[in-house]
């Protein structure tokens, strides 16, 4: 694909894959729009460091602060930059906090997942808009005993709101796809790990408290399992997904890394990493958190050349330097 071409409209920007998407959409000759209304979920500064982390490529960026439920504004601005596909990043993103404010993930996630399509299609009308990508989640898959999960298994079993939420944007994706035809990928991401990740996920919040020296939480007895998947890996996922959804009309893709790891093997990699034995506190396992994760990747290798090249140690070992050299950032 001719990136030169492309206009894409990034919505969560701000955010941690977000701004790894758009960097890597500038660095391939795109121009890239961003909105994001920096939702409270975790600090401002952290967001707005993203965006410069975007804006210090040179490419071509322009970002409007924008909620994503104004579908008006959001075609408007379209429109305005003869946007010809989007990726759509934005959501209320954490599992537990779901369970508190499962009306705010509603809201976010299904209609704003709702106005982003509906904008897509109005600014499209002159058929400048010709492909849409949404995030999904591993965490659609529930507790699933069989695994790998792929992509034609049961997800009629979520167990949080957010998976809840996300699955319905996978059906709203569908609908809109067989209503306007508009091609429409979903894509299915397993626990994203890598420099600028949000500092409630695991691995960042590891590296930051074991190198402190404080007591990390370790929920439920280890055991459980994550396909944690290497940020680089997904922006190739996605990148992919963008140049090949055409063929496709509708379609979901897992995009993991297919080497799951427990807990307990996580944290004692992070004390390597860090250089100071972990203090563990454990607690028992947290409403909506799923036992284990783990992406079959037959369906995205055939069909995307998808191919994950960075292992969990490889990978932390880059946040880690990241968190490091960005210290007042991340507050180390
Ligand atoms: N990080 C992961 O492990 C993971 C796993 C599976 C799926 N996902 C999905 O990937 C996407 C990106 O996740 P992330 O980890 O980068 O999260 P993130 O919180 O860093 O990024 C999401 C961005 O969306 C913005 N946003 C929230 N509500 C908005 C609204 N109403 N209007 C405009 N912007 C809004 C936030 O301010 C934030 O910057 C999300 O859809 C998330 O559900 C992430």
């Amino acid at each position: 694909m001719d990136y030169g071409n492309e206009c894409v409209l990034v919505t969560g920007a701000a955010g941690f894959i977000g701004s790894h998407v758009s960097a890597s959409l500038i660095g391939r000759g795109a121009k890239v729009v961003g909105v994001d209304n920096f939702d409270p979920y975790y600090a401002r500064s952290m967001k707005e460091h993203n965006l410069k982390m975007v804006e210090d490529t040179g490419g071509s960026f322009v970002f409007e602060e924008m909620d994503i439920e104004d579908s008006g504004a959001l075609s408007s601005l379209m429109s305005q930059h003869s946007v010809s596909g989007v990726v759509h990043l934005a959501a209320k993103a954490g599992v537990r906090p779901s369970i508190a404010d499962p009306v705010g993930y509603a809201r976010v996630n299904v209609t704003g997942t709702q106005s982003v399509l509906s904008a897509a299609s109005a600014a499209g009308d002159g058929s400048l808009c010709r492909r849409v990508l949404a995030a999904s989640s591993s965490s659609v898959y529930g507790n699933n005993k069989t695994v790998p999960f792929g992509e034609g298994d049961s997800v009629e079993h979520p167990i949080s709101p957010y998976a809840a939420t996300k699955r319905a944007c996978e059906l709203i994706g569908e609908t809109h796809h067989h209503l306007t035809g508009l091609p429409i990928a979903m894509l299915r991401f397993f626990t994203v790990f890598g420099p600028r990740q949000r500092p409630d996920l695991a691995i960042r919040l590891f590296l930051h408290k074991v190198s402190k020296g404080e007591t990390i939480t370790m929920f439920g007895d280890g055991s459980m399992s994550r396909d944690f998947t290497f940020v680089d890996d997904i922006v190739s996922g996605v990148l992919a997904a963008y140049e090949r959804i055409d063929e496709f009309g509708y379609r979901i893709w897992n995009l993991g890394s297919d080497h799951p790891m427990e807990l307990h093997e996580l944290i004692r990699t992070v004390g390597e990493v860090v250089g100071r034995e972990p203090i563990i506190d454990q607690l028992p396992m947290q409403a909506g958190d799923v036992d284990r994760t783990w992406a079959d990747l037959q369906r995205s290798k055939k069909e995307l050349g998808y191919a994950p090249t960075t292992s969990i140690r490889e990978g932390m070992e880059k946040q880690w330097e990241w968190m490091q050299a960005h210290r007042g950032v991340v507050g180390l």
